[in-house]
């Protein structure tokens, strides 16, 4: 394979799914498994990294996936994006990459097209798949996620940890109940259980020895949110993968990237590409 790990850490991510997808076709030829590929956050095509005035443009995941052919590719490919005019962009590049009639683009959102997508592959003992979920934001619910238990697929996931839930968790913990929703719907688990992980209480004392009752956020919350996603990721896979962390360039954790199966050589595979990206 011609892409190594250099460059941003949105790259390496895209070629550790690649390098993963190149694995698990190689394991899966004359398996005789009929197979899916599901992106849920599909994006427009191409990938820009960088400043406004000095970006790179990369390929994006499903330009790579698509290529993939040897020894066999995908029976199927659905790309799901929101919104329409990235979806139209998709569409005309993938087009123009590999003209196949079954590769297919959709405007929707992810939630609605992953219930789709868990419905198909459970529908016979012969449907297998991989899914990859990269959203920038929180946008996908636990619930739907929860479509993919006990199913033959192996799920890719980006999660906004430092970028999304962590921005919500406001210091002083004072959080509108419209975020604690949203944070509920994320997590799949209530509030009072999320602050337990991120917030301790403790008792301040004035000059006048009054005492009053005061809220401090955990020093690694993001670290903690990571492992509430991964403790709740075990309840519907069997292994979950050691994450690919990326950071911004002051070195604050934006998100946690992982794998999760209920095949423990498929997070073997995962682990083994991982590592070798973290060591570059
Ligand atoms: C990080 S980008 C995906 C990049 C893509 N994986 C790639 O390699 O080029 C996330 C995309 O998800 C789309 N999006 C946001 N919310 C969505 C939703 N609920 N359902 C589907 N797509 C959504 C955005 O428009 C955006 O294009």
């Amino acid at each position: 394979m011609k892409n190594e790990f250099g460059g941003s850490w949105t790259e390496r991510k895209v070629i550790i799914l690649e390098k993963y997808v190149h694995a698990y076709l190689k394991i899966m030829n004359n398996k005789n498994f009929h197979l899916t590929y599901f992106d849920g956050f599909a994006g427009s095509g191409d990938i820009k990294i960088g400043k406004k005035e000095s970006f790179k443009v990369i390929a994006g995941a499903g330009k790579r996936i698509i290529q993939i052919t040897d020894p066999i590719g995908f029976d199927i490919y659905y790309f799901v994006e929101k919104n329409e005019n990235k979806r139209l962009q998709l569409d005309a590049d993938l087009k123009a990459t590999r003209n196949d009639e079954n590769i297919f683009t959709v405007t929707d959102d992810c939630n609605d097209a992953l219930l789709r997508f868990s419905a198909f592959i459970s529908s016979t003992k012969k449907r297998r798949g991989l899914a990859f979920l990269d959203p920038f934001g929180m946008n996908l619910d636990w619930n739907t996620l929860e479509s993919l238990k006990g199913l033959g697929v192996d799920l890719w996931i980006l999660c906004p940890t430092g970028v999304g839930a962590n921005r919500l968790l406001k210091r002083d913990s004072d959080i509108s109940d419209a975020w604690w929703e949203r944070l509920e719907r994320f997590f799949g688990i209530g509030r009072n259980d999320i602050a337990n992980s991120i917030y301790q209480e403790y008792t301040n004392t004035n000059l006048f020895g009054e005492e009053s009752l005061a809220t401090v956020k955990a020093s690694k919350a993001n670290q903690k949110l990571f492992e509430i996603y991964k403790n709740k990721m075990l309840s519907i896979f069997d292994f979950v993968s050691e994450p690919y962390i990326m950071v911004n360039k002051n070195k604050s954790i934006m998100y946690h990237f992982f794998c999760a199966s209920n095949n423990a050589t498929a997070v073997k595979l995962a682990n083994s590409i991982m590592g070798s990206a973290i060591k570059k």
